[in-house]
């Protein structure tokens, strides 16, 4: 039984080559192997070395009529869109599209032209955008994000973490190397960038500890002071389209502004994280207040997705823990005050999650 397909790209665009390469080697290594070529005399020098077997050959329009009378493998035509498509070429996908999409079209062109058995199967994942959010600032937002995102990366989830405060303290609890950052993502979609996806992909940082996925923060923080709401919608929306994670973590800032709402409203599930204080009871029902008035039918559904938590929780304090309610929902959980919860090694902050708060974030996960 084989269980890897040779792919080989061929394509004057360098560019465009780097980034599937990248994309296949990051993702789908397992199961694909790729080479890429941007002349045609390379491919067929490394054919006749012998031994190596292409099994789909990718050809952009340029090399098209080259190459199809000369490859055993399936040939299938990169589509650029620029033209016309002529009838005679039998298998052709589209160029620009969502790394993941684009391989399952491969996948499936292939098991198609193929007589061979090939062992793996190519599972789309079921993204989930989880926003953590609060209307009070300092009550832990990020710590219980951060916290979220460790947890299930350590129960094997592909996770992607998104900070979309106005102060971002990602680089206190992740490191990675990368040129480009939030702001850069957000002029590519500004730009409507063709392919996005796999544009995103590149763009992205990889924490070596916890392989939690997220982007450098923006240049300026004036990049979130304007209306941005549409840029983060669609980023959203192609992280979820890549298929390439279990849940999509996002941690906001404090305001109720076009950005949060459009985010809050574009969440599959909220946590909204308040403390045993009066500021969050009373900033609870100032938000809630302004929710309803704003725009009464979406809102209510924005309600509806809030999952109350109570943290830095001391049962010391006394408290009534009845102010803090939405209608009719009570609090998820109360993650406690844990003294010491971060230490600073080698400039990078850790969340000692075996304490009272790792476990926490644990009960809370499995109820959301
Ligand atoms: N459960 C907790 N126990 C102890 N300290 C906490 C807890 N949650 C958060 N903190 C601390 O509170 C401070 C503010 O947390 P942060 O997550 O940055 O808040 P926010 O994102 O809401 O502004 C940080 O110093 C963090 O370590
Ligand atoms: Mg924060």
């Amino acid at each position: 039984m084989l269980d890897k397909i040779n792919l080989a790209l061929l394509d004057k665009d360098k560019d465009y080559l780097n980034s599937f390469v990248e994309y296949v080697a990051s993702t789908k290594s397992q199961k694909l192997q790729v080479i890429a070529f941007t002349e045609y005399k390379y491919l067929l020098n490394y054919l006749s070395e012998g031994q190596k077997q292409v099994d789909v050959l990718l050809v952009s329009r340029d090399f098209y009529k080259d190459v199809s009378s000369n490859c055993s493998g399936v040939i299938i035509l990169l589509d650029d869109g620029k033209a016309e498509v002529c009838t005679r070429y039998k298998n052709i996908i589209n160029k620009y599209q969502y790394g993941d999409k684009l391989t399952a079209e491969i996948m499936s062109i292939f098991s198609k032209n193929t007589v061979a058995n090939y062992n793996f199967d190519f599972d789309e994942k079921k993204t989930k955008i989880i926003g953590v959010y609060s209307p009070a600032g300092g009550t832990g937002t990020t710590t219980v994000a951060v916290g979220a995102s460790i947890q299930l990366a350590w129960e094997g989830k592909d996770v992607f973490y998104l900070n979309l405060e106005n102060m971002p303290s990602t680089p206190l609890y992740f490191t990675g190397e990368q040129n480009d950052n939030l702001s850069t993502i957000l002029y590519f979609i500004k730009s409507k960038a063709k392919n996005l996806a796999i544009k995103l992909d590149g763009a992205k940082c990889v924490d070596p500890s916890y392989k939690i996925h997220y982007f450098l923060p923006p240049d300026s923080i004036y990049d979130f002071n304007e209306d941005v709401s549409k840029e983060i919608i669609t980023l959203l929306r192609e992280l979820k389209g890549t298929n390439q994670y279990d849940k999509i973590i996002v941690d906001m800032s404090c305001e109720i502004n076009k950005n949060n709402l459009a985010v809050l409203q574009y969440c599959d599930e909220i946590i909204l994280v308040l403390e045993q204080d009066k500021t969050s009871e009373i900033k609870l029902q100032c938000m809630l207040k302004e929710l309803r008035l704003l725009s009464p039918k979406n809102n209510c559904e924005i309600i509806e997705k809030f999952h109350l938590v109570v943290n830095k929780y001391s049962a010391d304090t006394m408290w009534d823990e009845g102010k803090l309610k939405i209608s009719e929902k009570e609090l998820l959980i109360k993650i406690p005050w844990v003294e010491n919860l971060t230490t600073f090694k080698e400039g990078l902050c850790r969340l000692d999650m075996n304490s009272e708060f790792g476990k926490a974030i644990y009960q809370m996960l499995l109820n959301i």
